[in-house]
Parts: structure tokens; C-alpha cells; sequence
């Protein structure tokens, strides 16, 4: 079967520049809305899907965002592939603000989200392999893509996905640090677990936005993760462009 991308838009995405857009899809879900259409279009001439994680504009915190409901809707509308971007703190030695990351491991700190499809309503009570939470050709992919544009990727990394809304305490990172843990972020999880149990392949394309509470000069302020959003979606983007017509 030939792949179809969709793409989840996180912090400072909610817009795909570019995109052409042919249709937005306002959909109803067993798990109730999205959190926005998910809009179908073209890309540099190829077709995608783009779903705004947080809404659009932005009004949706990590806890409560609508993973079944947006994965569901990404399947239904037949998505294959689903290329999630993040945005992250950095934590470990390599992991500085404006760096992109193709993490390939998770820990998941996050508790109260409605985290599978399995619940014995919607189907049967299982137990997904999630033992490699991300899908290796789908890296491969934005690894190959990423070095055709020019733009560097750091490939591996430990994702820690933590509650939210709230960024954590430098304690809380030194332990997340010893845990294993290379970035910081909210919404890795469920979303890909999810993608596991509705058989979509999945990636994260993680953009460090800021060194991780405790690993800066003082608190994180609003104006960096702000000024290495502004930078690193428009190298996001130019990767994205490169995958479709990869
Ligand atoms: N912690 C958690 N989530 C984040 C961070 C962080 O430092 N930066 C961007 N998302």
C-alpha cells in the first residue's frame, strides 16, 4: 500500500506554511471532537493531512488534548504515516535550544489521560508490543529527508513526557536526567502509543526550544522557547517539504 502522511502540529505549528489547502475535515469521533479539523491538502505538490494538536489557534493544554479522537480521525481519513512535531527542552549534554531530535525511545511520565483505544468498548481489551515506540523506516525517512535540505538532526534520545501544563522542578529533571531521559515534553504520550494501537506509523520530530528547568542560566522564559520556535519551524518545515515528495 502505498504511504499517506498526515502531520500533528504542536507548540508554534498550528499553521502548515505552504499547504494548499482542498478540504478541512470537521469530524465527530467515538471519542468525541478533534482538536480542529484536520485539514487535507497539498504539500509541494503532494497530499497530506494536518491536524493543529493544540488547536487552532492555540487553546488546548497537553493533558487534555484528544489524542483518540485526533489519531482516529488521521485514520479514518487514511493516514499510513504520522510525522509528529514536538516541541521539547533539552536535558542532556548535546540537547541545546534550536536543535532537531528524532528521539527513538519514551518514558512516560504522564498520568489521567485517556491513553488507548483498548478499553473494552471501543475494542476488545489488548495488549500492543510498544517495546520500540517509534517507527524505524518513518525516522529513517526524516533522517535522509533532513540531510537532503541541509538541516541537522540528532538521531536517538530518550523522550520524557511529563503532565503539564506546568514546566517541572530542576529536581524533578536531574531525576528525569538519571532516569535516562535527553528532552522534556508533554505530549509524546499517549499519541504514540496510540499510533501503535491504530497501527499508524509514527516518528516524533522534536524541536528544542529551551534547556530544561535547572539546565539554563535561570528560569525558562517565554521569549526564548518563542524566538527558537520562530527558527526551528521554518527548518521544520523545510524538512517536512523534503519527506512528502520523498
Ligand atoms: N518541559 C516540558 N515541556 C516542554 C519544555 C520543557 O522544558 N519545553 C517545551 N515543552
Amino acid at each position: 500500500m502505498s504511504k499517506s502522511l498526515a502531520i500533528i502540529g504542536g507548540t508554534g505549528l498550528t499553521q502548515l506554511a505552504g499547504l494548499t489547502i482542498s478540504n478541512a475535515h470537521d469530524i465527530q469521533t467515538p471519542f468525541g471532537a478533534p482538536s480542529a479539523p484536520v485539514l487535507e491538502g497539498e504539500l509541494d505538490g503532494m497530499r497530506v493531512l494536518f491536524i493543529a494538536r493544540h488547536g487552532h489557534p492555540h487553546r488546548i493544554p497537553p493533558h487534555l488534548v484528544n489524542y483518540r479522537a485526533n489519531l482516529w480521525a488521521l485514520q479514518n481519513l487514511y493516514a499510513t504515516d504520522v510525522i509528529a512535531v514536538n516541541a521539547v527542552g533539552g536535558i542532556t549534554k548535546n540537547m541545546k535550544p534550536g536543535t532537531l531530535v528524532l528521539p527513538k525511545q519514551i518514558i512516560d511520565y504522564t498520568y489521567g489521560r485517556e491513553g488507548t483505544i483498548f478499553d473494552g468498548e471501543f475494542a476488545p481489551v489488548s495488549n500492543v508490543d510498544f517495546s520500540y515506540p517509534y517507527t524505524e523506516e518513518l525516522r529513517d525517512l526524516l533522517i535522509k529527508s533532513s540531510g537532503k535540505v541541509g538541516e541537522k538532526v540528532l538521531n536517538g534520545g530518550v523522550y520524557g513526557v511529563t503532565q503539564g501544563p506546568r514546566l517541572e522542578t530542576a529536581a524533578e529533571i536531574f531525576r528525569m536526567e538519571s532516569d535516562g531521559c535527553d528532552i522534556v515534553g508533554m505530549t509524546g504520550m499517549p499519541e504514540a502509543s496510540l499510533a501503535r494501537e491504530f497501527k499508524l506509523n509514527y516518528a516524533s520530530l522534536s524541536l528544542i526550544v529551551n534547556p530544561a528547568s535547572g539546565k539554563g542560566r535561570g528560569a525558562i522564559t517565554i521569549r526564548e522557547i518563542d524566538e527558537n520556535l520562530a527558527v526551528g519551524m521554518q527548518k521544520v518545515r523545510r524538512i517536512l517539504g523534503q519527506v512528502v515528495s520523498d
